[in-house]
């Protein structure tokens, strides 16, 4: 079944390439709701964050599933306001008092505050070498930030979780992650569903027989890049998750690469009001 295929990360742990998010479920409902119908399909990767205000729902949706805890993959983030290392550390048990879990699958560090970021990091290496979480990274992290932690880390990260969709293709930065083992990942790997009427996606889906959306998801993963596209419906969840019996070709992608424009939803990194 095509959500349980793999990335393997450079300490060999193997990640789900497709997982829900669940940025934006505030209400309990909705939160519970949506990761029980994500884990009913199979899905078996769930990232969420402490900024989300949602973790004790994701922990009450994965305790009622009843799913063994090592088939899941549970990522959260340590958020802007609770950076530095002893901050980390107590930020990291919190999150995972309302996950009601006693490890974690992947810790990341959600955007880098300057200033702080590398104390974050020495955190985090505490965590995975004390065995508390299974894997380590970054989000939001341009080349600059990643060489800045690199010249003084230990564990290099594992993951860099950024905004990444056709209209921002970070094509330099997908190359330099590639370049050093470092698992690229999407948030809003729809791009908020906001350009799903571009010809060159509407083509492809017309010719595959699949939606925009399936076409967007199936050009992330065929550049590598892991995804975790947010849905609170079931059908839409199906949809996210099937894209693993076709292929875009060679010129399809390139069309899709060109629908570029740099354009970003969230903040650029550099720019962010930390
Ligand atoms: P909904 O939760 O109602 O399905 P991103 O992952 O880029 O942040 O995009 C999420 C947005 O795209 C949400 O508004 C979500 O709405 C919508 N969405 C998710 N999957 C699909 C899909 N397959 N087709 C259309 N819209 C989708």
């Amino acid at each position: 079944m095509s959500l349980q295929e793999t990335f393997t990360l450079h300490n060999g742990i193997q990640v789900p390439k497709v997982g829900l998010g669940v940025y934006k479920m505030n209400d309990d409902e909705e939160v519970i709701g949506a990761v029980q119908s994500a884990l009913d399909i199979g899905y078996r990767h769930i990232d969420t964050a402490s900024f989300y205000d949602n973790e004790k729902g994701v922990g009450t949706a994965i305790k009622d599933s009843g799913i063994p805890r090592e088939e899941l993959f549970v990522v959260t983030k340590v958020w802007n306001d609770e950076q530095g290392y002893e901050e980390t550390l107590q930020a990291f048990e919190r999150s995972m008092d309302k996950l009601g879990l006693d490890y974690l699958d992947l810790y990341l560090v959600h955007w880098p505050v300057p200033g702080k970021y590398t104390d974050t990091w020495k955190a985090l290496e505490k965590l995975y070498k004390d065995g508390k979480v299974k894997a380590i990274g970054v989000c939001n992290f341009m080349e600059h930030h990643l060489d800045e932690l690199m010249a003084s880390a230990e564990i290099k990260p594992m993951v860099n979780q950024v905004e990444f969709h056709p209209r921002l293709y970070q094509k330099d930065l997908a190359d330099y992650c590639a370049e050093h083992h470092i698992q690229l990942e999407a948030w809003a790997p729809l791009g908020r569903g906001k350009y799903f009427d571009a010809s060159a996606l509407k083509e492809a889906a017309e010719r595959h027989d699949k939606t925009p959306a399936q076409v967007i998801l199936r050009w992330h993963l065929q550049h590598d890049v892991m995804i975790i596209p947010k849905s609170s419906n079931a059908d839409r969840q199906k949809q996210n998750a099937d894209l693993f019996d076709f292929e875009l070709t060679e010129a399809e992608m390139q069309d899709i690469d060109g629908l570029n424009k740099n354009e970003r939803i969230g903040k650029h990194p550099d720019e962010f009001d930390y």
